[in-house]
C-alpha cells in the first residue's frame, strides 16, 4: 500500500477514536440531543396573545387525533394549548432558552409527556407526521419555507399562520383577530395533493 494510505488510514482512526472519546464524555451536542449551539434565529422572539392561539387552534380544528408542530415555538404555548385538547405535539426552536421554557412550562401544564422538544433549526427539522403546522414567523420565512411544507407534508395537513402570509399561495381561509395593536389576520392552507 502506498505511504498516503496509511497515512488516511491513521488519521481515520485517529478521527474515529476521537468522536468516541467526545460522545463519551457528553460533548456530543447534536441539535436533536442538546442545547445545540445554531446559528441566529431568522425571526426574533414574540409571543402569539394567548387569545388567538385559541384562534388558530380553532381555526385548524385540532383535536386528540392531531401531531401539531409549532415552528418557531418560543414558550410553546401553541402546542401546550394543543395539548390541553389531547393532541401530540412537537416544539421546534433554534434558541435553546425557548426550549427550556416550552418544556418547563409544558411540564408545569402537565402535558410534557405528549410533547417532544427540538433545540433545531426548523428548516432541517422532520415534519413528516405533522397534521397541524403553526407558524408566527416573518413574510420572507414563511416563503423560504414554503417548498418544505409542500415537500414533506401530507395531503390534509393545516398550516396555520398568524399575521404572514405565503405569497402567492392562497389560503383556504383567512380571519381577523383583535390584537393589542389593532386587527391581524389568521390565514389556513391544507395541503393538497398534487402540492398547491
Ligand atoms: C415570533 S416568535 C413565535 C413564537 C411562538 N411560535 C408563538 O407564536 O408564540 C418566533 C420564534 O421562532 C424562533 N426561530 C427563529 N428562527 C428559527 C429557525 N430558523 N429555526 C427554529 N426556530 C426559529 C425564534 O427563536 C422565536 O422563538
Amino acid at each position: 500500500m502506498p505511504e498516503g494510505g496509511v497515512t488516511l488510514k491513521r488519521w481515520l482512526a485517529v478521527l474515529a477514536g476521537a468522536a468516541a472519546i467526545a460522545a463519551a464524555s457528553g460533548c456530543d451536542r447534536s441539535p436533536a440531543t442538546g442545547q445545540a449551539a445554531l446559528r441566529a434565529p431568522d425571526v426574533v422572539y414574540e409571543p402569539t396573545p394567548h387569545f388567538v392561539v385559541t384562534e388558530m387552534l380553532k381555526l385548524a380544528q385540532v383535536g386528540a387525533n392531531d401531531v401539531v408542530y409549532d415552528l418557531g415555538c418560543g414558550d410553546g404555548r401553541i402546542v401546550i394549548a394543543a395539548a390541553k385538547r389531547g393532541a401530540r405535539g412537537v416544539c421546534v426552536d433554534i434558541d435553546p432558552q425557548r426550549i427550556t421554557e416550552s418544556r418547563a412550562k409544558a411540564q408545569r401544564s402537565g402535558v410534557a409527556e405528549r410533547i417532544l422538544f427540538r433545540n433545531q433549526d426548523l428548516f432541517e427539522t422532520d415534519i413528516a407526521d405533522a397534521t397541524v403546522v403553526t407558524l408566527f414567523l416573518w413574510p420572507s420565512v414563511n416563503l423560504k419555507l414554503r417548498p418544505k411544507l409542500w415537500r414533506e407534508l401530507r395531503p390534509g395537513t393545516r398550516v396555520v399562520s398568524y399575521i404572514h402570509s405565503m405569497g402567492d399561495w392562497p389560503p383556504r381561509e383567512a380571519q381577523n383577530v383583535e390584537g393589542a395593536r389593532g386587527p391581524r389576520e389568521l390565514f389556513l392552507w391544507v395541503i393538497e395533493s398534487p402540492p398547491n
